[in-house]
């Protein structure tokens, strides 16, 4: 299979004009990569602009409808043709007080209209990260049945290195990947200030893609990123 890179613009970019700009300048060579799947994961009201790529949504909520004020729905995303979700971002658990319960309806309704869930997992600064990845993977796939639990991606993103330039020692991070292989089948991402510099080291311990952040709003360094793989 494929490495599976995701691009994750998180809140970014402020402007339709500039969202339109980053594509174009990564769509150049992402459409002509034989040896990486790419994502492109940005915010929801840019989705409909992008419709070239192979899109993510960043977010969903667990109803189909109803009274939920600025919510948007599983089955909204794949309506309008989005084949993909992040679930569990630590941005989201961290920020928006995502709890594992919620996490779990929202991985359940994804699947249910046949969304493929990327579920996000990861330390803190100073905690275990096998204790806590077990307790949020516990939590998070409970009720979810094998078949359909080998439809998710699991990210592992250990907190501290979101966004910050630390990476995860290879050694750390091939413990964790280890650990989360055992309780867990499918494909397994690596996210945390990944650059050209340091995606290798992931793929080469076992990690099957990675979620870009930063990077990704930087179409030269976002390019040479894909490239070296
Ligand atoms: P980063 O973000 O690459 O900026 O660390 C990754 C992520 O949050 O998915």
């Amino acid at each position: 299979m494929k490495p599976l890179i995701i691009a994750n613009w998180k809140c970014n970019p402020a402007t339709k004009k500039e969202a339109e700009q980053l594509f174009k300048d990564i769509f150049k060579v992402i459409k002509k990569t034989k040896k990486v799947e790419v994502l492109i994961a940005p915010p929801f009201v840019w989705l409909p602009f992008l419709k070239k790529a192979k899109l993510c949504a960043q977010n969903c909520f667990w109803e189909e409808k109803g009274p939920y004020t600025g919510e948007v729905s599983p089955k909204m995303l794949q309506d309008i043709g989005i084949e993909y979700v992040i679930i569990g971002h630590s941005e989201r658990r961290n920020h928006f007080n995502e709890t594992d319960e919620m996490i779990n309806k929202k991985l359940k309704s994804a699947l249910s209209v046949g969304l493929i869930p990327i579920l996000c997992v990861g330390e803190k600064k100073g905690e275990n990260a096998e204790t806590v990845i077990e307790n949020q993977l516990n939590k998070d796939l409970e009720g979810i049945s094998e078949e359909e639990k080998n439809k998710i991606i699991v990210a592992y993103e250990p907190v501290w290195a979101i966004g910050t330039g630390d990476s995860c020692e290879s050694c750390d991070a091939e413990r964790v990947l280890k650990f989360i292989k055992k309780q867990y089948k499918n494909r397994i991402l690596y996210g945390g200030s990944v650059d050209s510099k340091i995606i290798n080291n992931y793929l080469n311990i076992g990690y099957e893609g990675a979620l870009v952040g930063g990077v990704s709003l930087k179409a030269e360094e976002f390019v040479k990123t894909i490239e070296v793989i």
